[in-house]
């Protein structure tokens, strides 16, 4: 049974299960968010999502209320408003203001917010955090804690998502802070440098090592490609500037992985740019490897082929090839090799 509720004026229909914020996303009605991501379990830490519900007490967190039958919501009124910039307001006073230099500067879901909201940024006059930037050794994961909001995103997605529990939350008020296991380093509270907890970090907090200085989001041309690593055939987005690949982000549009991906699909593209790496073929001649053109390869590769036509020949694939890959593999196996000999391996 549908449940039918009024946000803004609106008569809209949600289903059992849903949250007021679901309800209002799915219908096109914006409400901003901080600690909520569609993948993780909702919290409630940060009530940037606050909205007004006829006859409840207070402003309450859109993402964390159940729709329910009746209810009569508004989103965006004077003190809706009022509270929202408050919460911005409060997060800035312990933020450094750096986003010229910020690694998220362009993609940080506060910075976003902050100027949606055109809250001012008011010199600090009480305590603020002063942890070491980039304490962490870990190869891939860059750490600044004076950025993090505490929104538990990393903390969630770390044991939701990717299943380590690297990520907790120690002490209280004031000293509550993100640390790694038992406030060591990650790599030593089992972390296996998914980035997962970086994909999903709404600020400068956690970030991509590997891709430092390398470019702002707006300046990356972002192509969707899968990944060659292994046979899940997971997607991701390479991030290309001035023709080179920079860094790779998950797309949440992904079929088969969502935004999980793991070390290797993350971080392991330098391999595209390596200057060892052979973009032009060899061909063996006197016993020595020349490079030569790819007509010159390929004429010497239909002329070896066409002597050993029908069963004499057998491709072997892979399954890190793409299924369009596959299926040409096979059909040039079958239709112009004159052989059924086709075979894959999960590990070529
Ligand atoms: Fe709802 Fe943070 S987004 S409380």
């Amino acid at each position: 049974m549908p449940i039918n509720l009024t946000i803004n004026g609106r008569q809209v229909q949600a289903r059992e299960g849903q949250s007021v914020l679901d309800v209002a996303w799915a219908n096109g009605i914006s409400i901003p968010t901080l600690c909520h991501h569609p993948d993780l379990k909702p919290v409630g830490a940060c009530r940037l999502c606050v909205v007004e519900v006829e006859k409840m007490r207070g402003l309450i967190a859109s993402c964390t209320l159940p729709a329910s039958e009746g209810m009569v919501v508004h989103t965006d009124t004077p003190k809706v408003i009022e509270e929202r910039k408050f919460i911005l307001e409060m997060l800035l006073s312990d933020h450094p203001n750096d986003c010229m230099t910020c690694e998220s500067d362009g993609n940080c879901e506060l910075q976003s917010h902050v100027y949606e909201y055109q809250v001012p940024w008011k010199k600090s006059k009480g305590k603020t955090h002063t942890y070491p930037i980039g304490a962490d050794p870990n190869p891939m994961i860059f750490t600044d804690f004076n950025k993090c909001i505490l929104c538990t995103r990393c903390v969630r997605a770390c044991a939701e998502v990717q299943g380590r529990n690297v990520w907790g939350v120690a002490n209280r008020g004031f000293n509550d802070k993100i640390v790694a296991g038992a406030d060591v380093s990650m790599l030593e509270a089992g972390c296996e440098q998914c980035g997962a907890c970086a994909a999903y970090c709404p600020t400068g907090a956690l970030t991509d090592k590997p891709s430092r200085g390398k470019g702002r989001d707006y300046q990356m041309r972002k192509v969707t490609t899968t990944c060659t690593y292994c046979g899940v055939g997971c997607q991701f987005d390479l991030n290309m500037r001035n023709g080179k690949v920079v860094k790779v982000t998950s797309n949440p549009k992904a079929v088969v992985n969502g935004m999980a991906l793991c070390v290797k699909g993350r971080y392991g593209y330098d391999f595209i740019n390596h200057k060892d790496r052979l973009t032009k073929p060899l061909i063996k001649k006197d016993g020595k490897l020349v490079e030569s053109t790819w007509d010159e390869a390929y004429d010497l590769i239909a002329q070896k082929l066409s002597g050993v036509k029908g069963d004499s020949f057998a491709m072997l694939a892979s399954a890190k090839a793409t299924n369009e890959e596959n299926y040409v593999f096979q059909k040039f196996t079958r239709a112009v090799m004159g052989t059924n000999n086709v075979d894959h391996c999960a590990r070529l």
